[in-house]
């Protein structure tokens, strides 16, 4: 339990799931209940951003349940690379070529969200940049051609947004302090909105001799035990859907993961609102 400034007591639901089917459904189901609680409040299209969306496919199981709950619905799809994001793109188009109507992309820097990016890092691994390529150029390349609408050079508002999402939205940002990430979603979301993302930690180490100081550095961070606290500073904890297990790599070890065989991983949904 946790208490915050305005004198309200805070409780977060935690809830544990050993199936990864039934525990996927349980995010769904949490972020199409949501929409359709802001959208029946509204009675308008309910704003949704997927934060540092990457190469996510949860979105084609997003906008279908938005689709069968009848959930009028805007979605921007935010990463500050279009590398990762053009996959997402292209399997949701793939998959639900109408629902592109209502879909937007932007090139978007999650710890600045005010400040439209005038370079763009090329990035194609987990490492840091390769190459930073000027906006204009970017938005030549026929690869990217699904990025036109950032040719308005995009802003967020404060309170632009009814909800916030992501998968891993914070653990893997590479640009800057997650804290500064977690700030600007805080600032875009509306009141009454709610912000929820999954993101992921080690709990119990394998192996350390497998490892190098990076890898292990990286293992030892609590992310998810960082970010609900961040989280709870700011918003109104609701829920958390968690599963523990044990991650199975079938390659060979590379040194440099911070998350190795038979680690044992937990992975969370942290739902908040806004109030
Ligand atoms: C591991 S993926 C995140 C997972 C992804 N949402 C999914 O479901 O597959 C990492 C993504 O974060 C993006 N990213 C890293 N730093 C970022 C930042 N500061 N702002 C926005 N996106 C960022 C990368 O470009 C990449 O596409």
């Amino acid at each position: 339990m946790a208490s915050n400034n305005t004198g309200l007591e805070r409780t977060m639901d935690e809830s544990y799931f050993k199936d990864e089917k039934e525990h996927k459904e349980h995010h769904l189901n949490r972020l199409v209940s949501a929409a359709k609680e802001i959208f029946e409040r509204n009675k308008r299209a309910v704003r949704i951003v997927d934060l540092a969306t990457g190469p996510n496919s949860f979105n084609i199981d997003i906008v279908d349940g938005l689709e069968r709950e009848d959930i009028d619905y805007e979605f921007v799809l935010s990463d500050i690379s279009p590398v990762h994001f053009s996959i997402g793109y292209e399997n949701l188009k793939k998959a639900n070529p109408k629902a592109l109507k209502n879909i937007r992309c932007v090139l978007m820097d999650s710890c600045d969200m005010k400040t439209p990016l005038t370079e763009i890092p090329m990035w194609s691994g987990n490492g840091h940049p390769k190459e930073m390529w000027p906006i204009a150029k970017v938005l030549k390349d026929p690869k990217y051609a699904f990025l036109k609408t950032c040719t308005e050079r995009p802003s967020f508002s404060d309170d632009t947004f009814d909800m916030i999402i992501g998968q891993l939205p914070y653990g893997s940002i590479n640009t800057g302090p997650y804290q500064r990430a977690i700030k600007e979603s805080v600032r875009i979301l509306r009141s009454g909105g709610y912000h929820i993302v999954s993101e992921f930690q080690v709990e119990i180490l394998a192996n350390v001799s497998t490892r190098n100081d990076r890898s292990l550095a990286g293992a030892k961070r609590r992310v998810v035990t960082d970010i609900m606290s961040t989280l709870e500073n700011m918003l109104v904890p609701i829920e958390s859907y968690n599963m523990v297990y044990k991650y199975k790599e079938s390659v060979t070890i590379d040194p440099t993961q911070a998350i190795q065989n038979g680690d044992i991983v937990r992975y969370s949904v942290l739902v908040h609102k806004k109030i």
